[in-house]
């Protein structure tokens, strides 16, 4: 059966050759009948909530002033907000509700470690965070009322901006295109597109989808941090090859492609880059949050399951793969590595996939496969749940 997928009649295939990364796409009526996953009432409780991060944005259009205040509220917060002009963002929603992963798995035609979060945001008439842009994609689907998006163009770190503002906003703001979105309907941003979406009439509600890139900044020093990490101090610059030179204040070009070659060496490492780049992505997106699991043994799980109990993954991890061989994968879950092999390894690529697993996808005969199960619930990256 072809998984329904919220990009109306294009297929993922044309999405992603002509748009992804690319260029905006207005879809009308991309989820059907869409129903909110929860009230406003709702979104406003999670974000009194110690652990969950969000911000409230207002807009002063006499002063013209925008003010940024950052999450966790009181209630009280909320019963003196002005009439007009204020929106309130609840980041990684999904984290928190799991209904909210079953709609970000509905866009799984990109990989799951490109997902960054769901975040929901609610605003008033005339309600939004202001012209800006992100260095994410993003799908923002229109879940209740009414918001007009307007676009710009392509803006970078080098682009104008307001210096007096709490957020980026870009000044002099001028629309190439506008769309009114209703519930059901979606736009999709590549990155460093502007943008600025007001709330028309109240209650306007909008679910962002959005994606990570890691900035080539941050993958130079991870890597190079994770690679240092298992060097000690006797791997050194080695010139055995050393010719005299006319002046000994000159770094020749010979040192200079040892420097390289030494470089090259561990970059050309497939194995540790694999290593390093599985924990890397997989990193939970609130580390702090992370509790330990249960501590069950394999006979246990085996037994739980056999009862119809299922076992998912924790709202909040991370998790991915990298095959070794067909018989063979690196599992990553929340930052660590799992080697896993056989039916560990088909079970690893399953629960990858699907986010759950019930008795019938476990091999429960495969002692290589349970223990894997009990390391994964042990991190809490996973959680046994009834039915
Ligand atoms: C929103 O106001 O819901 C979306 C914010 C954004 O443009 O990133
Ligand atoms: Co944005």
């Amino acid at each position: 059966m072809k998984k329904q997928v919220p990009l109306g009649e294009m297929t993922p295939e044309q999405f992603l050759r002509d748009y992804w990364q690319k260029k905006p796409l207005l879809i009308r009526n991309a989820i059907p009948d869409f129903e909110p996953l929860l009230s406003a009432d709702e979104l406003a409780g999670l974000a009194c909530e110690q652990d969950v991060e969000s911000r409230l944005i207002r807009f002063d259009a006499q002063g013209d002033t925008w003010t940024l205040d950052k999450g966790p509220f009181d209630e009280s917060h909320f019963a003196n907000l002005p009439q007009r002009c204020w929106t309130l963002l609840v980041q990684a929603v999904d984290h928190w509700l799991p209904e909210a992963t079953e709609l970000v798995d509905k866009f799984n035609f990109i990989p799951n470690w490109r997902v960054d979060d769901l975040m929901i945001s609610y605003a008033v008439d005339g309600g939004g965070v202001g012209p800006h842009y992100d260095n994410y994609d993003v799908f923002l689907l229109q879940a209740e009322g009414t918001r007009r998006w307007e676009i710009g163009g392509i803006c970078d770190e080098h682009s104008p901006r307001r210096e007096d503002a709490p957020v980026m906003i870009l000044p002099q703001w001028e629309a190439e295109q506008s769309f009114e979105l209703n519930p059901g309907d979606m736009l999709y941003l590549p990155p460093q597109v502007a943008h600025n979406g007001v709330a028309i009439g109240d209650g306007c509600v909008t679910y962002s989808i959005g994606f990570r890139a890691p900035a080539h900044n941050e993958i130079l020093r991870s890597f190079s941090d994770f690679i240092g990490e298992q060097l000690g101090r006797e791997q050194r610059y080695a010139d055995a090859d050393l010719t005299l030179q006319d002046n000994p204040g000159q770094i020749s070009a010979a040192a200079l492609s040892r420097v390289a070659d030494i470089l090259a060496s561990y970059l050309g490492n497939r194995e540790q880059l694999a290593s390093w780049f599985g924990q890397y992505m997989t990193e939970p997106k609130y580390p702090e949050l992370v509790e330990e699991g249960e501590q069950l043994e394999e006979s246990d799980i085996a037994e739980a399951l056999a009862e119809g109990c299922s076992i998912r993954r924790a709202e909040g991890s991370r998790f991915a793969y990298i095959d070794r061989d067909a018989d063979s994968v690196l599992l990553f879950a929340d930052g660590q590595q799992h080697e896993a092999e056989g039916e560990a390894a088909a079970l690893a690529r399953h629960i990858c996939r699907e986010r759950g697993l019930d008795a019938a996808q476990v091999p429960t005969q495969s002692s290589t496969a349970l223990s894997l199960l009990k390391t994964l619930l042990q991190n809490g990256c996973c959680y046994l749940t009834e039915g």
